[in-house]
């Protein structure tokens, strides 16, 4: 398998065409960005701190049965995955309230949900991915009711599966965003599992191991990132 063609650049990470058709090779940047896009910087190491954690989370998930697009980690910041055609939905799982829940909604930060809270988003940041509800992907078309279910069982699962992983290694999934597609009518998990797309929380402490470092300018960003892959690796 080989390398050709960038086929699309994102903020986070770049896709690349491979000389087979079913394969792609996603790159991970050292961009950090939030508010869509509007706050950016450039973080030496990150890209390959979120392939690393990304690889061994996603690797965890086929092992369990979970079907995603991951097939190997091929450098310090590529992996092979299967080429999906992307839902424009993003799929988030919440257990702990945080962001932009308590920001919306007002519900008190930290309050727990159990079962969890699964909620849909437009995936278009010129629109600022709104929210959506079910009735809005039906008639948007953006999915089938079938692939909702769909959705929410997989997401669900996932969040089972890398909930008990994660508590196991002192920390707590707060919440978590997921991109899923399909390949021949099958839903499959793509995009990325990081401290980007998650919230984690040292279940001891509290103190913030992901992406809100960055978002809320905390500081110890590559040491969280760096002790998140401790712990996963472990
Ligand atoms: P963004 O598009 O939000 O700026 P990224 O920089 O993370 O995000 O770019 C990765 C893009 O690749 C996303 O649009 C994501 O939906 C898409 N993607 C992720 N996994 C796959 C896959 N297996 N096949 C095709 N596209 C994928
Ligand atoms: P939120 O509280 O900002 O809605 O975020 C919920 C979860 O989704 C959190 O774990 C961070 C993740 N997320 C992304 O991965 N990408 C995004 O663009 C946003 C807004 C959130
Ligand atoms: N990833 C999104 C962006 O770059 C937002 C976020 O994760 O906060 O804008």
């Amino acid at each position: 398998m080989k390398k050709v063609n960038p086929l699309y650049e994102g903020k986070a990470k770049i896709l690349w065409e491979t000389d087979d058709p079913a394969l792609m090779v996603q790159e991970f940047k050292n961009d950090a960005t939030a508010f869509d896009g509007t706050k950016h910087e450039v973080i030496e190491g990150k890209g390959r701190l979120n392939n690393t954690i990304s690889s061994h989370l996603f690797g965890l998930l086929n092992e369990k049965g979970i079907r995603t697009h991951f097939r190997e980690k091929i450098s310090e910041t590529e992996m092979v995955v299967e080429r999906l055609e992307m839902l424009p939905v993003e799929v988030v799982v919440r257990n702990v309230a945080a962001g932009s829940l308590v920001r919306r909604l007002g519900i008190e930060k930290g309050a727990t949900f159990d079962p969890p809270i699964v909620e849909f988003y437009l995936k278009d940041d010129s629109l600022h991915d709104p929210i959506l509800s079910e009735e809005h992907i039906r008639v948007m078309g953006l999915a089938t009711p079938e692939q909702v279910t769909g959705l929410k069982n997989a997401a669900l699962a996932v969040n089972e599966t890398l909930g008990s992983f994660l508590l196991e290694r002192n920390m707590r999934l707060v919440d978590f965003k997921l991109e899923f597609g399909t390949v021949g009518g099958e839903l499959v998990l793509g995009d990325e599992i990081s401290p980007d797309t998650c919230r984690f929380h040292d279940a001891k402490t509290g103190e913030i191991m992901d992406k809100d470092r960055f978002r809320q300018d905390l500081g110890g960003f590559l040491e969280a990132y760096n002790e998140v892959l401790s712990r996963v690796s472990s």
